[in-house]
């Protein structure tokens, strides 16, 4: 974006602050009048213009912002000239937003809205549907203009582009947009050359994404199972598109449960300060000290002067301490090395010595209120959920509530975060809705810092109830992966594929579809509804399924393969052959393969992910419509190779490329063979 593009957006900018000036100066007037009973400060004229002053006011910053963004962009794009994938919607709405701002300039913040258009090609690749609006908030203006014509204003005013081919007027004012071949070909060569898909521009941002975060001694659930398969997509998302992302476990390591396994281990493991005692079941460990702390007095107290000496970091206790949550850690460990997944543990523990200041900063400005014993903060907004905070419990404890907002503060203050993502069950949602409400009453949580909690939904069983096992337990987290692996070779080899496969194949695509198929029948949900989990349904070959996608694109990378073309022919062939897109069905598919800057760009607005599954689902049914009407590779009937359609072999490599990159973004890992 050149300074030249950003005229028009300055002239808006511009063009609102003049408005703003006008109020204003007619507001002064009136209230220099004083005229008793009229123009006294509750006047409704004057309301009237406090209120139109402060959208305005409120357009106007927005407006600022984008151009600053756009000048941001500017400087990013002179100082860094690696190939960028661009998001073709995106370019039209700037495309757009240019047209309408000059057809109509009296419009402050013109709605832009450009689809993709329906499966019809006679309707255009995109569409802009803003003309009725537009005609909408002209008549409001006093103006009467039809919506067919202002989409003819709006088709003279926008110039000519790389991306359009042409512009038709349809219906009472649709402008349908077709989009040029020209740059089809050019952005998938670009890709093809550089063997990846080079990300779209984004204003780079420092995130830290809290996910994960299960809890020592107690049962990881499939709850956290969800929040790390979701929480490690988002986060490859974001480094993807290159934010500086800081993944984060925030384990529940601390509280007053710690002083009771603490206490019991002293029993039962005299002697641990010498010999790491084996504590395999931490499961019933906890129960057993549960018991005693229920059952015996004595016991409750030194479970509870434990959490007093455990809080001031006594060596003894700390150790005892950490031996419990390495009991832990060394499960949470092996998932995440089975799931490929890449997380720095800062449990609650971490914020201890901040949860002290913090509480005495907020005792200091007042925000505390005694409430039976305990201390509580009410958020500015929070009195609707009727929850407060309880920072401080009656015997003095630290809470939940405590670490979060010492630990929202340590990562905007500390870690710079411009966005802080949470990534638990929907159930939580009150807390952190409550959280962001009193940080921001603290001043730790301003306007330049997003928080975004991303809820999901819980998991239920084939029942339709609670996951549980058949004895009603907890399901085992690194047990359920085992019967994924088990489940997913018997598919293998109901399909006979361990006879044409090698044993290391065999192995690699056995745990590519298993895993593969626990993080994509989560992904593909969308994740805010619950979702039964069902190894039938995820190991479906057929449907939108990671064994769908994953021997899709297996099949796809075996076409250039099996016809003896290299990576090295491929570079080669783009030199000098053009992408084959002539082809209805090739055109399909490069306009599909075209759109995944738009699709990263939308999930990463809003975090939901199944969009990205449902892209790859639609890339892989446009390929295979291709495939089945285009030949790529045509044989004799010896099965001797007679022509190879180099333009439709490249097509199939852009194909296998974009869908590569959504598995990485996805955790699936593809396999040459399977
Ligand atoms: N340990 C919590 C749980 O199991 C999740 C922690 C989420 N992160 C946070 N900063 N509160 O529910």
């Amino acid at each position: 974006m050149s300074s030249k593009e950003l005229e028009p957006f300055k002239k808006r900018a511009e063009l609102a602050e003049q408005e703003i000036e006008k109020l204003w100066k007619e507001f002064e007037r009136l209230k220099g009048l004083e005229i008793p009973g009229e123009c006294s400060s509750d006047n409704s004229e004057i309301l009237k213009l406090r209120q139109e002053n402060t959208k305005l006011k409120y357009r106007l910053t927005i407006l600022k912002k984008f151009v600053d963004s756009l000048r941001e962009k500017e400087k990013a794009n002179n100082e860094d000239n690696s190939p960028k994938m661009l998001s073709i919607q995106e370019e039209l709405e700037k495309i757009f937003l240019d047209g309408i701002t000059e057809a109509f300039p009296d419009i402050v913040d013109p709605p832009v809205i450009i689809s993709v258009s329906s499966k019809d090609p006679k309707f255009g690749d995109y569409q802009c549907n803003s003309a009725m609006s537009l005609s909408k908030l002209l008549s409001a203006q006093g103006k009467k203009v039809s919506p067919r014509d202002v989409a003819n204003s709006i088709v003279e005013k926008v110039k000519s582009s790389k991306f359009i081919e042409k512009l038709e007027i349809a219906g009472p004012g649709f402008i349908n947009i077709y989009l040029s071949r020209e740059y089809a070909f050019s952005a998938l060569t670009t890709l093809v050359q550089a063997g990846k898909v080079p990300p779209p521009y984004v204003e780079k941002k420092k995130i830290v994404v809290d996910f994960s975060s299960p809890n020592i001694a107690k049962e990881m659930h499939v709850g956290h199972l969800r929040s790390t398969i979701i929480g490690e997509s988002i986060s490859r998302l974001l480094e993807y598109l290159g934010h500086d992302v800081l993944r984060l476990n925030h384990v529940g390591d601390w509280g007053t449960q710690f002083g009771m396994l603490i206490a019991h281990l002293q029993d039962e493991f005299p002697n641990y300060l010498n010999v790491s005692p084996a504590i395999s079941d931490l499961q019933s460990f906890y129960k057993q000290s549960k018991k005693r702390f229920d059952e015996d007095e004595e016991f409750k107290k030194r479970a509870y002067s434990c959490v007093v000496k455990l809080q001031a970091f006594d060596p003894d206790i700390k150790k005892a301490w950490e031996m419990i949550c390495d009991v832990s850690r060394i499960e949470f460990e092996k998932l995440y090395k089975r799931l490929d997944v890449s997380i720095i543990e800062r449990g609650e523990s971490f914020y201890q010595k901040m949860m002290e200041k913090l509480v005495i900063e907020l005792e200091k400005n007042n925000f505390l209120e005694e409430d039976e014993g305990r201390k509580i903060m009410w958020g500015d907004n929070d009195k609707k959920t009727g929850i407060p905070l309880t920072v401080v419990k009656s015997d003095g404890g630290f809470t939940y509530d405590t670490s979060d907002m010492a630990c929202i503060k340590h990562r905007i203050e500390e870690e710079k975060a411009d966005w802080v993502i949470y990534v638990t069950d929907g159930g939580q949602s009150v807390h952190f809705q409550t959280i962001e409400s009193c940080a921001k009453r603290a001043g730790i949580l301003n306007n330049n810092v997003k928080m975004d909690h991303v809820p999901f939904g819980v998991v239920l069983g084939e029942d339709k109830k609670k996951f549980k096992t058949r004895s009603g337990d907890t399901v085992k987290l690194l047990d359920l992966l085992d019967e994924g692996l088990k489940r997913a070779l018997d598919k293998l080899k109901e399909k006979g594929r361990h006879q044409e496969l090698t044993d290391e194949e065999l192995k690699k695509a056995q745990e590519s579809v298993a895993y593969g198929c626990i993080k994509y029948a989560d992904l593909s949900h969308n994740r805010n509804h619950e979702y039964v989990f069902s190894f039938d349904k995820m190991l479906d070959d057929k449907g939108n399924t990671a064994v769908y996608l994953l021997y899709a694109l297996t099949r796809i990378k075996s076409i250039a393969r099996n016809a003896n073309i290299s990576r090295e022919k491929i570079i080669e062939a783009i030199e000098n052959t053009k992408i084959s897109l002539e082809h209805e069905k090739e055109w399909k598919l490069g306009k599909i393969l075209l759109r995944f800057p738009e699709i990263l760009l939308k999930i990463t607005k809003d975090l939901y992910l199944h969009p990205l599954c449902e892209y790859c689902y639609d890339v892989c049914c446009a390929f295979t419509e291709f495939y089945d009407k285009c030949y790529c590779v045509e044989k004799d009937k010896s099965g001797e190779i007679i022509k190879v359609n180099m333009g439709r072999i490249l097509l199939t490599e852009a194909t296998a490329i974009v869908l590569e990159q959504c598995f990485l973004l996805l955790g699936l890992k593809p396999v040459d063979r399977m």
